[in-house]
């Protein structure tokens, strides 16, 4: 290349950035650029690769591995995944930016789920918390670790509504319920991306999985979706709008088919609705090999058909399934994907790249320095810990049985989960260190004071060995002396804390189960228990609803903590002994048995709802013959210390269709709390029949001791109308009910006639 041209190319792909560039601004750099690139550096720019080497030593002599690396040095590859570290992440961008004509930079992503290194709960656990702020500094914090090991992108949030707690991947999500998930899309992407994605400390969100695919059927990972029009309008898509809403800088779709169609090759989805109608202008890549499986779905007569139908539907960029790679330039030569359509996908992955900073500085996240100060720091679990602990939701607490006194004499501290300092920090956990939660037993240890005796007893085993990447799970059915010495310790303890629930890895990708009670010997050892304490505390750890009707009924207090990361151990004993007096709700029903899933509390009413009738004997109502209808626990159930009582509803129109909502709480105990204020709606006749209850808003409020205070909330059209099955949104004259209270069960209630 002559010297001329090296500069200008140089100016053009670089620039002079010495501040934050506007839209325009890039806008204008992506065409010139786009202007000079040949097809295969286009084409390069939609190849992502997975980093299977260690980027700082030499590239292993493998022919897979040799083509990947020459092919970085070509202006091949738009993007890695799993390449890792300040120093790793610069060796790689080096082979990019030093060899290849462009100089182009890599983008690197990574599953970052809750939390790089230092852990965070689970994002079921964060959605419990009802917490805006509070998820928003938890996704802060794994966007700094992430961002100063050299890594620009995240492969969360995960926003698919599920009704189905067989489906492993519940925890990854923020549960049943649209308008919370929603709530938690905004706040996960505005705390990974923060103000300025050109931050190094922020990096890109990536809103997935798009769509439909929590409607597995019967709960089993990768099945079948068959969704109506009205379930995918009302419930799927709207945390999907709300995550571009909060500007999140790219998309994933899903290995599922959606009523009939793979969601990869979806061309509704993805251009009609993603990039047309909401306005989506950063990217879309496929999910793991996603656009390989349009053959094996039978939706693709072969690899060239599947790169033609998944790029013409949308996807961008291609997640190893190293198709675009070896097709898409053929595709485009033949007519069969136009150019308009190639440089429409290569404009959008350019233009995240430079919203990243990363023109400006390719290396700019790439500072050992940072990466040693920032990662997993005393000051990073502090927040991990606040986090946490906002994450617990306190099930069931007999004669206020909690919080615990410091000073009590003895504690039995039983289960193998009490002592694992593994299981805590829950699937998907990124580059934590195995071994390092805060266990339930330390942290109780921690908490108490000096003369309190705290024993242990492992009493069952739940699992052993290496579970992570094992298909099946083994599951101990031995009791062994293991119960014998924590029956004995139980007896001469005061109180018992027994944790019992699942292995981390029963839940996430791959780790769906059709029995969702508790495996093993817990349950047989939570009833020798009883027999000899009657201060029995179950401490839950789990990352799915559980079906426990029988500790619901049996023990003295329950407390779901969820695996609550790096500071487990002391965020639930923050709780247990009065630190922090519990708030979160449930962001999931917990059903009575798996039969009754998918369980959501947003249901229709049927024809025939299980009224009085039924009660009286009658048999012909939508109810089983061996089961109730309703779950253990509803949605949005959460006890406090506190005792919230809700009086004074009062709600009135006002002008353009909207109400007024008022209600007033009283904190009728002596301890300060936090309550989560609920506001359901029902449209009580409509052209389209509606859920006899729907979450629309939500306030959190601390009130004093002895306090009350007044909530007010505003609905609007917005809140109270729905899509039809032609995806418009109409609102519609007539009856409302308009529900307030401390969760979906637990309401009052007026009926108010509306016209709009
Ligand atoms: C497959 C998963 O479905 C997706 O969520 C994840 O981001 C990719 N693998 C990359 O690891």
């Amino acid at each position: 290349m002559n010297y001329k041209l090296t500069l200008l190319l140089a100016f053009i792909v670089f620039g002079a950035q010495a501040q934050k560039l506007s839209e325009a601004q890039i806008a204008s750099k992506v065409d010139s650029l786009v202007a000079i690139m040949t097809i295969a550096e286009k084409v390069g720019q939609t190849n992502m690769y997975n980093g299977t080497w260690e980027f700082t030593g030499p590239v292993p002599a493998d022919d897979n591995n040799q083509l990947k690396a020459d092919n970085i040095k070509k202006g091949y590859v738009g993007g890695m995944l799993n390449v890792l570290t300040a120093k790793g992440t610069r060796e790689a961008q080096k082979m990019a930016v030093e060899n290849s004509r462009l100089g182009i930079p890599l983008i690197f992503g990574y599953d970052v789920i809750h939390g790089y290194k230092t852990m965070l709960p689970v994002p079921i656990a964060q959605s419990a918390s009802w917490d805006f702020e509070g998820a928003k500094r938890g996704a802060a914090l794994a966007a700094q670790e992430t961002g100063a090991s050299g890594v620009h992108w995240t492969f969360s949030p995960m926003i698919d509504v599920s009704w189905d707690a067989r489906w492993g991947r519940i925890m990854e999500g923020a549960g049943e319920d649209s308008y919370l998930t929603s709530v938690m899309a905004k706040a996960w992407i505005e705390g990974y991306q923060g103000d300025d994605l050109s931050d190094p400390l922020t990096i890109a969100a990536c809103a997935k999985h798009f769509a439909g695919y929590a409607f597995a059927e019967a709960g089993r990972d990768y099945n079948t979706a068959d969704v109506s029009p009205q379930t995918l309008y009302n419930v799927i898509l709207p945390p999907f709008e709300a995550a571009v809403n909060a500007g999140a800088a790219t998309f994933m779709n899903s290995f599922n088919e959606i009523s009939g169609v793979p969601a990869t090759g979806d061309k509704y989805l993805q251009r009609e609705i993603l990039k047309g109608r909401w306005g989506f202008d950063g990217f879309m890549v496929s999910d793991w090999g996603s656009i390989g499986e349009l053959l094996t779905h039978g939706f693709a007569e072969d690899s060239a058909h599947a790169g033609e139908l998944a790029f013409n539907a949308g996807s961008d960029m291609d997640m190893e399934a190293r198709i675009y790679e070896f097709e898409l330039e053929q595709l485009v030569a033949s007519g069969k994907v136009d150019m308009s359509t190639l440089d429409d996908a290569v404009k959008r992955i350019l233009s995240v790249k430079y919203r990243l900073g990363l023109f400006e500085d390719p290396y700019k996240y790439c500072d050992d320095k940072r990466e040693k100060e920032l990662v997993y720091t005393a000051e990073t679990k502090k927040i991990a810990r606040d986090v946490a602990k906002s994450t617990l939701v306190l099930l069931k607490n007999e004669n206020n049985l909690l919080p615990l006194s410091k000073n009590i004499k003895s504690i039995a501290v039983i289960g193998q989960l009490a002592g694992s300092k593994d299981i805590p920090l829950g699937n998907w956990r990124a580059q934590a260190i195995a071994n390092s939660a805060v266990s339930v037993e330390e942290g109780i240890k921690n908490a108490v004071s000096k003369k309190t005796k705290v024993q242990f007893a492992q009493g069952y085993t739940l699992t052993t060995g290496n579970r992570d990447f094992v298909h099946e799970l083994t599951f101990e059915d031995d009791q062994g002396e293991g119960f014998e010495e924590a029956i004995n310790l139980a007896r001469t303890s005061e109180v018992v804390v027994l944790t019992v629930g699942e292995d981390c890895y029963q839940t996430g990708e791959g780790r769906s189960q059709a029995d969702i009670s508790l495996k093993g010997k817990q349950l047989e050892l939570f009833n020798e228990l009883i027999k000899v304490n009657k201060n029995v505390v179950v401490v839950l750890m789990n990352g799915r609803p559980l079906a426990i009707p029988e500790l619901a009924e049996k023990a003295s207090a329950i407390l779901e903590t969820w695996f609550s990361g790096s500071e487990a151990g002391n965020a639930i004993a923050d709780v247990l002994f009065g630190d922090y007096n519990p708030s979160g709700k449930l962001p999931v029903t917990f059903p009575d048995n798996v039969g009754q899933e998918p369980l959501h509390y947003d249901r229709k009413s049927t024809g025939r709802p299980v009224t009085n009738a039924f009660d009286n004997g009658l048999v012909f109502w939508s109810h089983y013959t061996d089961s109730p209808n309703e779950g253990t626990y509803p949605f949005g159930f959460g006890l406090s210390y506190s005792e919230f009582n809700y009086s004074d509803l009062n709600v009135q129109s006002v002008e353009n269709g909207k109400v007024k909502v008022e209600v007033l709480i009283s904190n009728t105990s002596k301890t300060p709390g936090k309550e989560t204020v609920q506001v359901y709606i029902r449209d009580r006749v409509a052209s389209l029949t509606q859920p006899i209850k729907r979450l629309v808003d939500f306030k959190q409020v601390e009130v004093a001791a002895g306090g009350q205070q007044k909530v007010t909330f505003e609905l609007t059209k917005e809140d109270l109308g729905f899509y039809n099955n032609q995806y418009e949104f109409v609102v519609e004259d007539g009856a409302f009910d308009i529900m307030v209270g401390t969760n979906s069960m637990d309401l009052m209630k007026e009926t108010i006639n509306l016209t709009f």
